[in-house]
């Protein structure tokens, strides 16, 4: 049976509602006294002072949808399920449950609620690791669910994978435990060590079934202990829906197939999947921080929504897609997600102005920036070296991230370090000044 979001999303709250969670809301997308971090990244960052004990929470198990941007992985937008803005569906116990409810909550919801095919379940825990001496392998994680799958399908893996957080620079964090689904060999690169942590997309992340929050980073780098135990734990809304609706990639889904589709509009078969993509993802994540308040400029989180718009925009000139397509793909994520965030409808005009603007800003730069590159390309054939990459950027710009994105296109190399070179003897002119 296929289930849509808007289930899923009652089904999850329901059932940890059932089992004594208090549901709260969504917190914005701008955090609230954290200065470590950019944007809200994780279910958890809006709850960081009530797991380091600064502040009581109303209760002491939670769950919520929380919406986040991670823009980390932003190269590998266009694959089947990396995202720049999700939805985290969440639960915590602050200081009550620990490890073994937590991986029995997960399995009960992943079993008996939403049905998914057991045998095709994966679980990784926290197998210590070398940089963290202190923080010995989790082998009560191991022992429960060794209670509930065959031990081949337990993997052990180290911080990279299984060590989560902390949101931001400081704060808790801890050994975590996470559940996969195997998609199907079909879908995997046929490696011989291709397993959950592979990036192939055989393996689909579903749900950090627990970051066991035992530990704080601080600014020393060093950890000391947290004065309560708790659970943070997280399942992405978009993945779910990849899963239960039975489709390729988070793009197929009822989360984003809509505004994919309103943006590729009749040119839908002669644009690249990947730049739909990268449209689609970005322009719905642009709106929601619109709608929270952060606007386009070139420091900090600012940058961070111009760079994603700019992209947008970069990808629509490249593959002739209209700039209102855009607009467009903007206002029904407003339409489509305001049920459960009311400021994208409070903040409408305010997100229709600042896309356009930036469109239009974007658009009079990038033709201006093209005709340029065109003229380096002329001379320089398939190869544009690290001062004209300089120069493109600093004089016509164009920066580095969205020259390599048109070079790319046309397979044209970069002199990249060269260009790193001319950045930073510009830095150093600018300090002497
Ligand atoms: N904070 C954890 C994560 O993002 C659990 O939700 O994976």
């Amino acid at each position: 049976m296929k289930i849509s979001s808007s289930e899923i999303r009652r089904i999850f709250l329901d059932y940890f509602a059932g089992h004594e969670h208090l549901v709260i809301s969504s917190s914005s997308l701008i955090p609230n006294e954290d200065p470590t971090l950019l944007i809200v990244n994780s279910g958890m960052a809006p709850l960081k002072p009530y797991f380091t004990g600064e502040k009581t929470p109303p209760e002491q198990r939670l769950c919520n949808i929380q919406k986040c941007v991670r823009t980390n992985d932003i190269e590998s937008i266009g694959d089947r399920h990396h995202l720049t803005f999700f939805e985290m569906m969440g639960n915590w116990s602050i200081g009550d449950y620990f490890k073994d409810e937590a991986i029995t909550l997960a399995w009960g919801a992943i079993k008996d609620v939403f049905g998914f095919d057991t045998h095709r379940i994966y679980a990784t825990v926290y197998s210590g690791d070398n940089r963290l001496p202190n923080i010995p392998p989790d082998e009560e994680s191991i022992r429960i669910w060794n209670s509930l799958l065959p031990p081949e399908r337990i993997i052990r893996l180290g911080a990279n994978s299984n060590f989560w957080g902390p949101a931001g620079e400081t704060g808790p964090c801890g050994p975590c435990t996470e559940v996969f689904i195997d998609r199907g060999e079909e879908l995997g690169c046929g490696g011989k060590d291709c397993g959950p942590d592979c990036e192939c997309g055989r393996f689909l992340e579903i749900w950090n079934a627990g970051v066991f929050m035992q530990y704080n980073l601080h600014e020393s780098g060093d950890f000391s202990e947290l004065p309560i135990k708790s659970v943070d734990a997280g399942a992405g809304l978009d993945r779910f829906s990849v899963i239960l609706q039975e489709v390729d990639s988070v793009y197929e889904t009822d989360l984003l197939k809509p505004i994919k589709d309103v943006i590729a509009g009749e040119r839908a078969n002669n644009i690249s999947e990947k730049s739909i993509r990268v449209m689609t993802d970005h322009i719905r994540c642009a709106t929601f921080m619109i709608a929270d308040g952060i606007y386009t400029g070139n420091t900090s989180r600012e940058y961070v929504l111009r760079r994603l718009l700019r992209r947008a925009f970069l990808h629509a000139d490249l593959s002739g897609v209209q700039p209102q397509n855009l607009a467009r793909a903007s206002s029904l994520v407003v339409k489509m997600f305001s049920q459960y965030y009311p400021q994208l409808t409070q903040n409408q005009r305010v997100i229709e102005v600042a896309i356009k603007k930036e469109g239009d800003t974007f658009g009079k730069t990038l033709k201006r920036g093209l005709k340029e590159f065109e003229k380096v390309v002329l001379h320089s054939k398939e190869f544009i070296s690290g001062e004209d990459a300089f120069k493109l950027h600093d004089t016509h710009g164009l920066p580095l991230d969205l020259l390599k994105e048109i070079a790319k296109e046309q397979k044209i190399k970069i002199d990249e370090e060269g260009y790193r070179f001319f950045l930073e003897e510009q830095r150093k002119r600018s300090r002497k000044k």
